[in-house]
């Protein structure tokens, strides 16, 4: 269960970046409603994922040294799901935006963009089967 969900949490990503680049691209309320609904999968597919990561779940055990040593476990358990969570609300800011045709839409995918290249792990595997 835990590896499909890994497998499954790389795959998403691409999909995200891909409905992402569209909806900046075109910032209208088809692709800004794909950009914001696949990442809020890939949201909902990460917070399962932790739960059943031993990598996070060995890191919240021992979260005091692990928040001293810089490295992949504190990645996960600090960083990485906040930029997740923060490119959500910008990419539902900016499909809200669009729905109303606003030229704020195009600015807010766009953060969302950004802050989704810099929270992704890029160290890990790009594609896993
Ligand atoms: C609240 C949001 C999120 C949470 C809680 C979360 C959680 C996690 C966790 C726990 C892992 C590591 C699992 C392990 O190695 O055992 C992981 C890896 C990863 N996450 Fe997320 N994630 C979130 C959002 C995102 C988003 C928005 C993206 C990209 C669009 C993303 C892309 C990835 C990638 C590419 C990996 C590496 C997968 C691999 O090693 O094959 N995550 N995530």
């Amino acid at each position: 269960m835990y590896e499909a969900l890994l497998v499954l949490h790389n795959l998403v990503r691409w999909l995200v970046l891909l409905f992402g680049v569209w909806a900046l691209l075109q910032p209208g309320p088809r692709p800004g409603a794909l950009f914001a609904h696949i990442l809020t999968l890939q949201v909902v597919l990460g917070v399962v994922l932790a739960f059943l990561s031993p990598l996070f779940q060995g890191a919240l055990a021992a979260l005091d040294q692990v928040m001293r040593t810089p490295g992949e476990a504190r990645y996960f358990v600090a960083e990485h799901w906040v930029g997740g969570l923060l490119a959500l609300g910008l990419a539902h800011g900016g499909l809200a935006q669009a729905r109303k045709g606003k030229p704020l839409a195009r600015l807010l995918f766009g953060l969302a963009l950004l802050v989704l290249l810099l929270s992704i792990p890029w160290f890990r595997p790009l594609f896993r089967l």
